[in-house]
């Protein structure tokens, strides 16, 4: 089986196809060598969200599985409180493999992982998708995007990509960062809550 994202990605028929794909990867060769394990994202049967992060940290690296360290406890928590549990969404990130010493990821890391992503999303098919932070923002909105602003407009409106609806807001290591007092937590739960809002809109 070809492990070359663009034509790998394109083909996976279901989510588990491309998990399974996806574990064969080796286009970031740092990437591919310095890895415990890829970890593709989860997505329940017929989740309305998908939130997108960017990249494993050390426990989803040792863990296989998205947001289980300590950004994923405050996201879970936060999901609670909006009224959302953790296994109605689905969770992936820009890049599969944890950069070593969780680096930025590279630009062209960014890129080679792309396919991987994008047949995500049209696979689940949610009604909104989330971007937590700069990176998973800069991926769909392109190089620059600035959180501030885009979840300005997001609030009131959310922003469309490919037809679907797309908030941009703070990554939860960013509200680990400033703290409960900080910016950062405010805005994701205002975010998150603007989530269900849209979600029943949408029901109705
Ligand atoms: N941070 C992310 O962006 N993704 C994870 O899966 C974990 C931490």
């Amino acid at each position: 089986m070809t492990t070359e994202p663009a034509l790998s990605a394109a083909s996976a028929a279901s989510w588990d196809d491309l998990v399974e794909r996806v574990q064969g990867c080796v286009a970031c060769e740092e990437l591919a060598a310095s890895r415990t394990r890829v970890v593709p994202g989860v997505a329940p049967p017929r989740a309305d969200v998908l939130l997108v992060g960017e990249a494993p940290g050390a426990q989803e690296d040792e863990t296989g599985v998205p947001f289980v360290g300590r950004s994923g406890q405050l996201l879970d928590g936060l999901l609670g409180d909006a009224g959302l549990r953790r296994d109605q969404v689905a969770v992936a990130n820009v890049l599969k493999c944890r950069p070593p010493a969780n680096r930025k990821p590279r630009r062209t890391e960014v890129a080679r992982c792309r396919p991987w992503l994008d047949r995500q999303l049209d696979l689940v098919d949610p009604v909104v998708v989330v971007a937590l932070g700069g990176t998973a923002a800069e991926w769909f909105v392109g190089p620059g995007a600035r959180i501030a602003a885009l979840r300005d407009q997001g609030r009131v409106a959310p922003l469309l990509h490919r037809g679907r609806r797309l908030l941009v807001t703070y990554h939860p290591s960013a509200a680990i960062r400033f703290g409960p007092q900080g910016a950062p937590l405010a805005a994701l739960r205002e975010d998150l809550a603007e989530v269900v809002r849209v979600l029943a809109e949408v029901a109705r």
